[in-house]
């Protein structure tokens, strides 16, 4: 076999946009509009709505038009917003994906032109697949409507659907052309939905930034009372550790065989598969992080003091950590290679042994694995018999 002369490494550079505001739509000074950049005439705009995110807030085409109408030389609205179901739902068939790319083929939105995408995380993963196979790829803005979007889905650089009972087998990285926070769409959250983004931030915290713990453990009142503000800090604080990971991580596209920010989630995906979606992801999160760390304490010498800790901010930010599912431990554990294969080869696992310290794990022990499922579960089913 011969190599041609002419093979060569090619490198791209984009840049992250990740932008916070309150009001995007009322800012006078177009700060919105003007990242959406057309040679010539306004851009073309396919506005994109979660359907659960209007059902909550009736008034927004309306300030997406007063909005377009305000901006008309730079934006101009591609036809009415496309309204599409929210929820995991947008992400278990091709519906929605195929809904998108249609109205992107009808209403004639080019390369150069703009999707602007308003949701929840499952819609903004729906969407961003239909933009970034769309003519191999449409620029696509998010407003991410939920604490778990803002602070971790909205910001990075994948998107995805289910298929096959799989969770995310099909999809694809696609850096956004921006990404706009806007805090005020937060405030008609479901109290789940709600406190869905903390179990990120509880997972980033401990992989990244001690303070932020400690931070979510003296906030937990104020952020279950729905403080704005503090939300909003802890949301832009989480996105920036999420953001900061993928601009200087040096792996943006997950090449390598770690995925650290995937702590906690090999099984949260199987827990969310096993229960048909009924656990949210945020609340699948919470209890998969404290699975993992359970299972640090009886193997990698981790404290019996952190998985408590732990557990307690989780409780006082308002997880239930119940889950029937986590009965069915054989089934559980199928995760693993689940996830083993979604690596794509080899198993790296990461773990944390202390806040701000982890390691990546090539092998599970699984007895200490089931052990660590039944403290969790037990946890999760004392607290239950506390409450009810
Ligand atoms: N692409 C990634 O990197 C990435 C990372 C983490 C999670 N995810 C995915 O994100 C999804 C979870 O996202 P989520 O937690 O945002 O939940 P979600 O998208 O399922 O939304 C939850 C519900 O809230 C509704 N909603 C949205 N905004 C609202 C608002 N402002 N007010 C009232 N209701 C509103 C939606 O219609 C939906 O019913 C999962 O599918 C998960 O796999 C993707
Ligand atoms: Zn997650």
């Amino acid at each position: 076999m011969q190599e041609l002369a002419s093979n060569g490494s090619v490198s791209v550079t984009w840049r992250h946009r990740v932008h916070t505001c309150r009001h995007a739509f009322a800012d006078e000074g177009g700060a919105l509009a003007n990242l959406l950049p057309c040679d010539s005439g306004p851009a073309q705009v396919l506005i994109v709505l979660d359907e659960g995110l209007l059902r909550a807030q009736p008034d927004l085409p309306a300030q997406l038009s007063a909005w377009s109408d305000t901006h008309r030389s730079l934006v101009h609205a591609a036809g009415a917003p496309l309204i599409v179901p929210g929820g995991e739902q947008a992400k278990n068939d091709r519906t929605e994906f195929d809904l998108v790319v249609r109205a992107i083929h009808e209403r004639h939105i080019c390369r150069r032109s703009y999707v602007l995408a308003l949701g929840g995380g499952a819609v903004l993963d729906a969407v961003g697949f239909a933009a970034a196979t769309a003519h191999r790829g449409v620029r696509l803005i998010r407003m991410p409507s939920t604490t778990l979007s803002q602070a971790d889905a909205g910001v990075g650089v994948k998107n995805g659907l289910n298929a096959f009972g799989a969770k995310n087998l099909v999809g694809s990285f696609a850096p956004p052309w921006a990404v706009v926070n806007d805090t005020m769409l937060l405030c008609t959250l479901s109290d789940r939905d709600w406190r869905a983004g903390l179990s990120e931030a509880v997972k980033v915290a401990l992989l990244k930034d001690p303070s932020l713990l400690f931070e979510l453990e003296h906030t937990a009142t104020a952020l279950r009372g729905r403080d704005l503000d503090v939300m909003e800090r802890i949301v832009t604080r989480t996105a920036e550790l999420h953001v900061s990971h993928i601009v200087a991580g040096g792996d943006p596209f997950e090449l390598e065989r770690a995925r650290p920010l995937d702590f906690g989630h090999w099984s949260a995906h199987q827990l969310e598969q096993m229960t048909g979606f009924g656990l949210s992801h945020g609340d699948a999160v919470a209890i998969g992080t404290l699975i993992d760390l359970q299972y640090a304490t009886l193997m990698l010498g981790a404290s019996s003091e952190l998985s408590q800790r732990v557990a307690n901010c989780l409780e006082s930010l308002g997880f239930p950590l119940h889950c029937d599912a986590l009965g069915e431990e054989d089934r559980l554990l199928e995760g693993i290679e689940r996830f083993r294969e979604h690596l794509g080869g080899s198993l790296a696992i990461t773990m944390v042994t202390a806040p701000g310290v982890s390691d990546e794990v090539s092998h599970i022990d699984l007895d200490c694995m089931r052990q660590a499922i039944r403290l969790t579960r037990r946890r999760g089913d004392d607290r239950a018999s506390r409450a009810g």
